[in-house]
C-alpha cells in the first residue's frame, strides 16, 4: 500500500477503555512502563513468554484496580505470536496502543529462534513484525505504536553477520509497516526520543 492510499478498514474506534499491550513487561523498562501506565489507570495486556512472571507482575498491578490481563507471546516463536495476535482479534480486543518493548542481545554465542533464526534478529525484529502485521488494520485512528531501539549499533557492534544496526532496522521495519495507516509510530532509544 501506498502513502498516498486510504488507510486500511478500522474496525474499532479506540477508546479510553482499549488496553495498551507491552511485550516483555516482566522486567526492565517494560515493567516500569507497566507500573506507570497502571498508575494512570490504563487497562493493560501483558504479552509475556513467561505466563508465572506475568501473572505475579500482574497480581501486583491489579492491587491499583486498574484492568490488567496477561497473555502468552513468545516473539521468538511465531507460532505462539500467531496465536497471541489471533487471539486478541477473535475476542474483539483491540489496542489502543503497542510497546514493542521486550528485546534480547546475544553476543556471546550463536542462538536460535523456534523457527530457526538468529535470536537477537529473531525476538526484536521479525516476532514485532509479526505482532503488529495483523492487528494495524484494526487499530482505530489515532493508535500508537511505540519502539524500543537500541544505541548499540553507533560502537559498529557485528552480532552473527547481522549489521549493528539491527534494532535500527527493527524501528525502520516498524515505520514501513505504519505507512498508509493512521497509527501513530514512535521509536524510542532509552536515553534518546526521535
Ligand atoms: N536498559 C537499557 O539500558 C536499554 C538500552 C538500549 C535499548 N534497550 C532496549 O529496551 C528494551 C527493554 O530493555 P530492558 O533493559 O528493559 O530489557 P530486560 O530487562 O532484559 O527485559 C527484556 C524483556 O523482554 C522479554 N523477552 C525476551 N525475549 C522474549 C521473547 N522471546 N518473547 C517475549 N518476551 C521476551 C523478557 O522476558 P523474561 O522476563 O521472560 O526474560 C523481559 O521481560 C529492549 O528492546 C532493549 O533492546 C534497553
Amino acid at each position: 500500500m501506498s502513502p498516498e492510499q486510504p488507510p486500511a478498514s478500522v474496525d474499532l474506534p479506540a477508546t479510553h477503555t482499549a488496553p495498551v499491550v507491552i511485550t516483555g513487561a516482566t522486567s526492565g523498562l517494560g515493567l516500569a512502563t507497566a507500573r506507570a501506565m497502571a498508575k494512570q489507570g490504563i487497562p493493560l495486556i501483558l504479552a509475556v513468554r513467561n505466563m508465572a512472571k506475568g501473572q505475579e507482575v500482574a497480581a501486583a498491578l491489579l492491587r491499583s484496580g486498574v484492568r490488567v490481563a496477561v497473555r502468552r507471546l513468545d516473539l521468538a516463536n511465531l507460532a505462539t505470536v500467531k496465536s497471541f495476535t489471533d487471539g486478541l482479534i477473535e475476542d474483539g480486543v483491540i489496542p489502543r496502543a503497542i510497546i514493542c518493548n521486550a528485546g534480547v542481545q546475544t553476543f556471546d554465542r550463536l542462538q536460535r529462534s523456534a523457527d530457526q533464526f538468529e535470536l537477537t534478529m529473531a525476538t526484536n525484529v521479525l516476532g514485532h513484525v509479526a505482532l503488529l502485521d495483523p492487528l494495524l488494520s484494526h487499530m482505530a485512528p489515532g493508535s500508537r505504536v511505540i519502539t524500543l531501539g537500541s544505541e548499540t549499533h553507533r560502537g559498529g557492534l557485528r552480532a552473527f553477520g547481522f549489521p549493528g544496526a539491527l534494532l535500527d532496522l527493527q524501528t525502520g521495519v516498524h515505520r514501513h509497516g505504519l505507512r498508509g495507516r493512521r497509527v501513530l509510530g514512535r521509536s524510542w532509544y532509552p536515553g534518546r526520543e526521535f
